[in-house]
Formats: C-alpha cells, structure tokens, sequence
C-alpha cells in the first residue's frame, strides 16, 4: 500500500552540496567517495542485465562517463554505487590547470550542466601512478584520452597516452569531441582522424592491444558524421561512444546559466544524442560496439540508447541531481522494460535494433 520507502542520504546532501559551486560540491563527493563514507548501492543485480564489454562479463551495462573520476581517484568505489563498469579521464599526458574558472554551471530546472573545464587534470604520470597502486576495479574499465591543450602534435599525445595505458584497462578512450578545447577539434577533420588511427595502428601493442573506442562529437553534421565513421571503420575501431557534451543550446532551456559557453550535457542531450546513436547504428551495420551517453536520467533513456543499437550506456549529470541511487533505479526500471518487451539480455535488446 505504501510502496518502496527507501532513505537515500543524498537528498539530505543535497541542499548543501548544491549551496557550493558545482567545482567546490564535486570535491567534497571526490572526497566522500574517497574515504568511503558514500553510502553504498544495491550490489545484487537483475540477471537480465548481465552482459559483457570487449569481452569482459559486467554484472549491468550502466557504466560511469569520463570526466566525474578525472584522476581515477575513485574508480575503485563505484562498483559499490552500482556501476558495471567505469571510465576514467580525460587524462593528458602532462598536468593542467584548464579554462579560468567558472567553469561549470548547473542548469537545474533543465536537469543539465554547462562545463568548460578544458581537461584541468594532475597528468599521466600521477595517473599511473593510482593505477598501479589501487589494481583494477572490480567492475569493467576504461580510460579516456586527451590532447594537452598546447600540445604542438596532439596526434602524439594519443600515441604516448595508448602505449602508457594500455596495460591498465578494458578499453581507451580516444577524446576526439571535446567542445572546450582548440585540440579536441582537430580529428574532426577525417584526414587528421585517419593519420591518427594509422599511428595507433603501427603500435605494437603485444599481448596486452586493448579496445580502442573513439567518442563522437553530436554538434556535427550528417555528411562529415558519415566520413569520421567510414574513417573509423576503414581503420577498424573497437567501438564508438555516442556522444559528448554539446555546444548546441536547444530551445526551451529555462535555467539562468544556459546561455555560458561551454558543452552542455544532461536531459537536452538526450533526445539528440540518442538519434546519433541510432544514425551511427545504421552506418555501422553492427561492426562496432555502440556505447550510449547523453542525458541517462531514467530506464527509459537507458533502455531508448540500447534499443538504438548501444551494448552499454553510460551517464554523469543525472548523478548531479539524483546521487547514485539513480543507478539503482536505472537497472530496476532498464530491467523492467526488457522483460515487458519479451528480450531476456541487454544484448538481445541491442541486436534486434542492429538488424
Ligand atoms: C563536468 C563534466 C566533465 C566532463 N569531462 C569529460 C572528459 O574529460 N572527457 C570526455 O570524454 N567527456 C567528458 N564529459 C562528457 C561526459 O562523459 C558525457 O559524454 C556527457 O556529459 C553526456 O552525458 P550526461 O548527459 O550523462 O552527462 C564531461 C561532462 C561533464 C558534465
């Protein structure tokens, strides 16, 4: 009569956390998570969910975007937040500070976010050096990418990143789409793509070749969506991730600070970066795995990105306005909807969308 009553500690934090700058509130849940005081989820999942990510088995397919563990500070909790897999970065290969701040705004009554952080990250050495220490997570992995932002060949920046981190992880990730750096433009252009696809291809990787996935930009139109994946095939990419944060406004955002420059990332980005995924689905005809991302804040979008081809979705602002028990209710109502609709895996689902 009553349903679920669950107390979930976030919304006591919540009003604290959002009374600080959105830079100053993801410290203190960095540091919460750090010393493990971040109330942990649910660890039993729906075997429905079960699935795998470049062959590794993943107990759910909801997974951590870049850019919430830049440092992989802690990476390592979130298979105790109810995450199947986790992706670290963007990591440069030297330190940086980013753009002046503010740099991030929250647009709550769009459930969004603005940022234009432009990769403020402590470096591949120190990187590393975490990595090496804490192991890997229990869940699956991945690390994503970055040029430095004065970096003369951004190309060899990726080269030196792959080779150093290739040991580490499931999966790299190749930042090509960020809207908040002059470098993360370059490999729009399909030949600088290629000529860093063929670097990555001379690499000899020895037992250890990870799954290369490059994650595209949604601001882009259709004809150069179409040669960036020609491009990408032709080199044989593992995977693509669907989308970054965009530099587009839509109509209808309310929020005070939707007008700041920056990518814009949360419940906007859903719709459009969903029909890239499905656009990207129909030019890659299955021979790619799809990674879906962009305003996840439910099992709908969740279920929306794997019936549009995604193997594995991923998320982050959602968890700015619903903490990690949002996770938790994605897998129950994700659940929920492949059930209703007769599949009984997540990569049935995602193959009846590819065919
Ligand atoms: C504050 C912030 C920082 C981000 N940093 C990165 C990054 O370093 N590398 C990257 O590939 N994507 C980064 N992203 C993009 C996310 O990984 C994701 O693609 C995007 O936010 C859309 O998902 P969402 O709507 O669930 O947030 C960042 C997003 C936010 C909000």
């Amino acid at each position: 009569m009553f349903g679920e009553v669950v107390f979930d500690p976030f919304w006591l934090a919540k009003p604290f956390l959002h009374a600080l700058d959105p830079e100053g509130a993801h410290e203190l849940t960095l540091c919460a998570l750090e010393a493990n005081l971040v109330p942990w989820q649910p660890r039993e999942d729906d075997p429905i969910l079960a699935t795998t990510l470049f062959g590794r088995p993943l107990t759910n397919p909801i997974g951590l975007a870049a850019g919430f563990d830049k440092d992989a500070r802690v990476y390592e909790r979130m298979g105790a937040q109810g995450f199947g897999f986790v992706e670290v970065g963007g990591v440069t290969p030297r330190a940086q500070t980013g753009n002046p701040r503010p740099r991030v705004f929250r647009l709550p009554e769009d459930g969004a976010v603005i940022n234009r952080l432009g990769f403020p990250n402590a470096g591949a050495a120190a990187m590393e050096a975490r990595l090496t220490r804490k192991g890997r997570p229990t869940i699956g992995f991945g690390i994503n990418l970055a040029s430095n932002a004065d970096s003369a060949d951004p190309a060899d920046d990726f080269v030196h990143l792959a080779r150093r981190f290739a040991p580490y992880a499931d999966y790299l990730t190749l930042d090509v789409s960020c809207p908040n750096t002059a470098n993360g433009q370059v490999f729009l252009d399909p030949a600088r793509l290629a000529d860093l696809l063929a670097r990555l291809g001379a690499i000899d990787w020895g037992p250890q070749r990870p799954a290369l996935v490059a994650k595209l930009s949604p601001d882009v139109a259709d004809e150069l969506v179409q040669r960036l994946i020609a491009t990408l095939l032709a080199a044989r990419i593992d995977g693509i991730i669907v989308a970054n944060t965009t530099r587009e406004r839509p109509a209808g955002l309310r929020s005070a600070h939707a007008r700041e420059a920056g990518g814009l990332s949360g419940t906007p980005l859903a719709t459009p970066s969903t029909a890239l995924l499905a656009r990207v689905r129909d030019l890659t005809a299955g021979a790619v795995l799809l990674i879906g991302v962009g305003g996840v804040a439910g099992g709908a979008e969740a279920y929306a990105k794997i019936r549009a081809g995604a193997s594995v979705v991923q998320l982050y602002t959602g968890l700015i306005y619903e903490g990690t028990a949002l996770v938790t209710r994605i897998k129950r109502e994700l659940a929920a909807l492949l059930r209703r609709d007769g599949f009984t895996s997540v990569a049935e689902a995602a193959r009846a969308a590819a065919t």
